[in-house]
C-alpha cells in the first residue's frame, strides 16, 4: 500500500527547526512536487488539496494541506504528509510539521475544505538524522500497544512525530482488526490542538502500515467510524480499524 523505501526513514528522522540561508534549488523544488504526486490517501473518499509554495519572506518552502475538518479528513492529511516527511528526509531535506502557522491568504480554498496544517521544507543547518531509537523522546511500547506480537511492528508507531510530542495514539488488537484510539483532549487543549490531534492519528496509521508491511503483515484495509468492538480505553476515543 505504501512504498517500503519509506520504512527505514522512520528510525532516523527528526524535526528540523534550523535551516541554512540557502533556498531550495529548482531540482529540490521539483523533487518535493514530484513526491507530492506519489502520496497515497488513507481514505479514498476524502477530498484534499496539497500546495507547495515558497514561504512568505523566507528561504523555506511550505506544503500547505487542506481537507475537511473531520476526524477522517484530518487523519487523511496526517497519513499523506507523513509519507512526504519520510520521503523528503530520505532525500536529505529538512522538514518541520508546523501546526501553529496560519492559512496563506493567496491560496484559494472552497468549503468543505479548509486549511489544516503545513510541512516546512528546506536545507537543514546541522545533522538531518538521528543515530537510532535511543535519540527519540517517546512513551514505552506497552503504552502504544499491549499485544506482544505486535510490538515489534509498532515500534514504527512509537517513534512517530506528533503535535507537541503528545503521542495520543493507542492500538488494541481484536482478531483480524487492530483498533486505533486517540487520546481525548480537555477543553483547553482541544481548542488549541484538536485538529492536530486527529492529524497525529493519520501519522500513526502511516507508520503502522509501514511497520506491519515490514513484518510481512499485509493490511487489507483501514476503515474509519467502524463500530468500536469494546469500550474504548479510559480517556480515549475510537478512531479507525486496521484489518490484517
Ligand atoms: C501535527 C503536528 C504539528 C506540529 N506543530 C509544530 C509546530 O507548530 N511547531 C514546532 O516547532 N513543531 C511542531 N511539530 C513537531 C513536534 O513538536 C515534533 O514532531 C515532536 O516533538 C517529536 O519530535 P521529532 O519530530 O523530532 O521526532 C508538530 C508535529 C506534528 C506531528
Amino acid at each position: 500500500m505504501l512504498h517500503p523505501d519509506l520504512y527505514p526513514h522512520i528510525f532516523t528522522r527528526k524535526s528540523i527547526r534550523k535551516y541554512t540561508g540557502t533556498p531550495l534549488s529548482a531540482a529540490q523544488i521539483d523533487a518535493v512536487r514530484g513526491a507530492l504526486g506519489g502520496l497515497v490517501p488513507l481514505f479514498a473518499e476524502e477530498r484534499y488539496k496539497l500546495v507547495c509554495e515558497p514561504e512568505n519572506g523566507g528561504v523555506l518552502h511550505r506544503v500547505y494541506a487542506y481537507g475537511e475538518d473531520t476526524a477522517g479528513g484530518n487523519a487523511n492529511i496526517g497519513f499523506l504528509l507523513q509519507q512526504l516527511d519520510l520521503a523528503l528526509h530520505g532525500q536529505g531535506l529538512g522538514r518541520l510539521w508546523f501546526g501553529m502557522g496560519k492559512a496563506p491568504k493567496d491560496i484559494a480554498c472552497e468549503p468543505p475544505l479548509s486549511y489544516a496544517i503545513c510541512l516546512k521544507v528546506g536545507n537543514a543547518a546541522g545533522p538531518l538524522a538521528r543515530a537510532g531509537a535511543a535519540e527519540f523522546d517517546r512513551k514505552p511500547i506497552e503504552e502504544v500497544v499491549a499485544d506482544a506480537g505486535l510490538q515489534h511492528a509498532f515500534e514504527a508507531v512509537r517513534l512517530a512525530p506528533s503535535a507537541a510530542n503528545s503521542q495520543p495514539w493507542r492500538f488494541v488488537r481484536a482478531g483480524e482488526f487492530i483498533h486505533a484510539y486517540r487520546k481525548r483532549l480537555g477543553l483547553v487543549k482541544a481548542a488549541l490542538f484538536g485538529r492536530m490531534n486527529q492529524v497525529d492519528m493519520g501519522i500513526a496509521l502511516c507508520h503502522a502500515v509501514l511497520g506491519l508491511a515490514h513484518e510481512g503483515v499485509a493490511v487489507k484495509g483501514i476503515s474509519a467510524d467502524a463500530p468500536s468492538p469494546a469500550p474504548a480505553p479510559d480517556g480515549y476515543v475510537y478512531t479507525a480499524a486496521i484489518q490484517i
